[in-house]
């Protein structure tokens, strides 16, 4: 492990003002954002996609790492320029999901696990040649009265670990991200408890697995109501009580924190984020954002598939991204949305 590359990429990363943008989906899950704006899911079309966040002119004042899907660590520019090679000249880190989607849990079967350990140092190998210097590992809990089960939250602990461990062996920052869904209709209470059990499973299994929480990068999912609950938890409570959780949970040696969006609206991921910065001006951590939905989907819908479209998708790609650096040093207000 070298720990001094470790730590330049950490440095080059949990910088105040800026965060990550995730652009990481799935060939099946780009497919599904396609079809919303009606647009067939090419292999040209998926690089022409992800050409215009790689290229939006002065992206690196708001994001500092880009995680890309594997496919797209392998594309180029039309002008023929590697997209990591691009990223890294201009500022920004790459970075590169590395698990393998979800399959059913075997004796919990209405759970999904995620998959993808096996052969990870040598993918992780051939991702470092390309330029990959961090990675993501996602692992999902669904909320009900029943699930999470005991066995899942063990098991995903688990893979997190030896995945994050696998990568700070080979020199590669591991996202470890443990993501409790917004589906279903429980409460914030219902979602702050399950997280904290999460989280602590988490830390746990990183501590056994040897990781190094100084050169790991956790993104986990806000404390907040599921998507059917009656009642929506203003901003500020929405920060009060996932900064809470984050304290009890997260060790201060971790450097940054960067949240995922998960289904919220755009205006909801920046405002809750904005809320944590105001409730409190020194953190243990960094605390960032790295979404994906919520930095992309004004792009996506400016873009519509239509190459004369570019620089206007480009566009709302760097309003929000900016919009979301304000947050991170609570400077974002709803005003700036108009
Ligand atoms: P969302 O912000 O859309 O949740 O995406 C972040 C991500 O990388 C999920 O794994």
């Amino acid at each position: 492990m070298s720990i001094a590359e470790l730590a330049k990429t950490i440095q080059e990363i949990a910088i105040p003002g800026k965060g990550i943008l995730a652009a990481d989906e799935s060939n099946g899950t780009i497919a599904k954002r396609f079809k919303q704006i009606d647009v067939e899911s090419t292999e040209e079309n998926r690089r022409a996609y992800r050409e215009i966040l790689i290229t939006a002119p002065k992206l690196s004042k708001f994001i500092s790492g880009m995680i890309l899907y594997e496919e797209t660590l392998g594309q180029k520019t039309k002008d023929g320029v590697p997209f990591p090679e691009y990223l890294a000249k201009h500022g920004i880190v790459p970075g590169i999901k590395v698990d393998e989607g979800k399959i059913p849990l075997e004796c919990s079967p209405e759970e999904e696990v995620t998959q993808g350990l096996d052969g990870l140092p040598e993918r992780l190998i051939q991702y470092k040649d390309k330029g990959a210097r961090f990675a993501k590992w996602r692992a999902v809990y669904t909320v009900s009265d029943i699930y999470p089960s005991q066995i899942l939250i063990k098991t995903n602990a688990i893979q997190l670990a030896r995945y994050a461990a696998i990568c700070q062996n080979q020199g590669i920052v591991p996202i470890v991200e443990p993501e409790v869904l917004i589906d279903g209709d429980h409460s914030l209470d219902k979602c702050a408890q399950v997280t904290e059990k999460v989280q602590h499973a988490v830390f746990y299994a990183l501590h056994q697995y040897g990781v190094k929480l100084e050169y790991i990068i956790l993104k986990p999912s806000m404390v907040i109501a599921g998507a059917d609950y009656q009642l929506k938890p203003p901003a500020e409570v929405v920060a009060r009580e996932t900064i809470k959780l984050m304290k009890r949970t997260v060790p201060a040696a971790v450097p940054s924190i960067n949240f995922l969006s998960g289904g919220l609206s755009n205006e909801d991921a920046t405002a809750y984020l904005n809320a944590m910065h105001k409730l409190e001006k020194c953190l243990p951590w960094y605390v960032s954002f790295s979404y994906g939905r919520a930095l992309q989907s004004d792009c996506l819908k400016a873009w519509a598939g239509k190459r004369e479209n570019f620089k206007k998708a480009q566009k709302a790609l760097l309003r929000r991204a900016k919009l979301n650096g304000l947050a991170t040093k609570g400077k974002y207000s709803e005003r700036l949305e108009k």
